[in-house]
């Protein structure tokens, strides 16, 4: 087989160029190692930054997401007996919408759908090989299968083979705590998403649609889940959310999906090697107390993409000699609010810490200048930034 740019993923990163790189007239091959009801029912991101919003309508993929996400003028810090809301809308013009990734995926492989585009489910073996003449090969209902493409762009998540081929250097930071993640059947408890210190640990009060509530709790790093029935998840939101506060309630309801998550830090430069490009979680991991995953893959390929296509249509090789760079000051700029968000809300065994933590979250909470730092970066830079 050949095509132009070998996509190896399926995820928001791998569909989103593949729709990006078919209107800007360049076409291309998409293999994925799961299959699409495993990749469309994934449970991870729910929010989108103004500009990943931007960049999917001006997309044409906006259509269901403004009919059925909702968009939040800004989240609510809390620590015990206080809650306060920052207002990004207030503070720096622009906020962020609830749309989980779930939905993400399948606007992206519907619209791929009706395109026609190649999609390759289920492969086995993806071996990325020689970036200076790029080609991949892996294994399809059991036929070994050579992919050959002027480009390939591995967009093929945190434990994806194309990094291998990447050489360069690597940063990784790893958090002493893990995410219990819970997706519950029951109408949310809150208008907007609260971020809560606690002593016991950080807990985060998300939601999906009218109906149905995301929740994370703070875990030690080797939590068994077994460990954690439904009513002890329970008993721990209401006591690190407050409930009972000032006449505050959290609704419990029947537990969908719980898991435990890892978190960490990770950044590999440059994000490319001859013709092979890495875009998403390929390049980058952040903890996900910033909401950023989901935003920085959009960000990397809304830049990626115009430069392929000006390699590969106008021989104008400049844009993609710039896109490491470029993508990189973004990355570092998530990266680090990420880490800000995650060491200012998570509980240490650390007295002096916790201090720290609380003085910390009392400035975001009443000033106005540090508010809107929050607020610039949580709702979003421009994707050129
Ligand atoms: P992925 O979505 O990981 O896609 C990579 C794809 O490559 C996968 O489908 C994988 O199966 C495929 N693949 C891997 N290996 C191979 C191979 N050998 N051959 C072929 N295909 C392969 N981000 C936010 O912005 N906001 C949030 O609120 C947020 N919350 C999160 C909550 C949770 C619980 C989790 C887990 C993540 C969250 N994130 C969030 C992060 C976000 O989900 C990721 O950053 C995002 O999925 C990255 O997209 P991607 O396309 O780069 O990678
Ligand atoms: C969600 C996940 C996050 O990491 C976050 O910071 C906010 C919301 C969510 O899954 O809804």
């Amino acid at each position: 087989m050949r095509t132009q740019v070998a996509i190896i993923g399926a995820g928001p990163a791998g569909l989103l160029l593949s729709h990006l790189l078919a209107a800007g007239g360049v076409e291309s091959v998409v293999i994925e190692t799961r299959t699409r009801e495993y990749v469309e029912s994934r449970i991870r991101a729910g929010i989108l930054e103004h500009s990943t919003v931007e960049l999917l309508k001006d997309a044409g993929l906006g259509e269901r997401l403004l009919r059925e996400g909702h968009e939040h003028r800004g989240i609510y810090l809390q620590w015990p007996s206080e809650r306060h809301h920052i207002d990004f809308q207030d503070l720096v013009g622009r906020g962020v919408w609830v749309y989980g990734q779930t939905e993400v995926q399948k606007d992206l492989g519907r619209a791929r759908d009706a395109a026609g585009q190649q999609i390759i489910y289920d492969v086995l073996d993806t071996t990325v090989h020689d970036p200076a003449d790029p080609h991949v090969t892996f294994t399809v209902d059991g036929v070994p299968t050579r992919l050959d493409a002027d480009v390939v762009v591995g967009c093929d998540g945190s434990f994806g083979p194309t990094r291998l081929v990447v050489p360069g250097k690597t940063w990784e930071r790893t958090y002493a705590y893990s995410w219990l993640g819970v997706l519950a059947d029951v109408a949310p408890s809150t208008d907007e998403l609260i971020y809560a210190w606690h002593q016991d640990g950080f807990a985060l009060n998300s939601m999906r649609s009218p109906t149905v509530t995301r929740l994370y709790l703070q875990v030690p790093p080797d939590t068994d889940i077994e460990e954690w029935s439904d009513e002890r998840i329970w008993d721990a939101l209401a006591t690190r959310l407050g409930h009972g506060q000032d006449g505050w309630k959290l609704n419990p309801g029947p537990v969908m999906e719980k898991s435990v998550l890892p978190m960490r830090s990770f950044v590999q430069a440059p994000m490319r090697h001859g013709n092979v490009f890495l875009a998403g979680d390929a390049a980058h991991i952040v903890p996900p107390t910033g909401a950023k995953g989901l935003n920085l893959a959009v960000a990397d390929v809304g830049l990626l993409a115009p430069a392929l296509v000006a390699m590969l249509r106008e021989k104008d090789s400049r844009p993609a000699d710039e896109y490491s760079n470029r993508a990189l000051r973004r990355v570092w700029r998530c990266t680090h609010f990420s880490w800000w968000m995650t060491t200012m809300l998570h509980a240490s065994n650390d007295p002096f810490d916790a201090e720290l933590q609380l003085s910390q979250l009392r400035w975001v909470a009443s000033s106005t200048a540090a508010a809107t730092g929050l607020a610039e970066n949580y709702a979003g830079l421009p994707i050129g930034f």
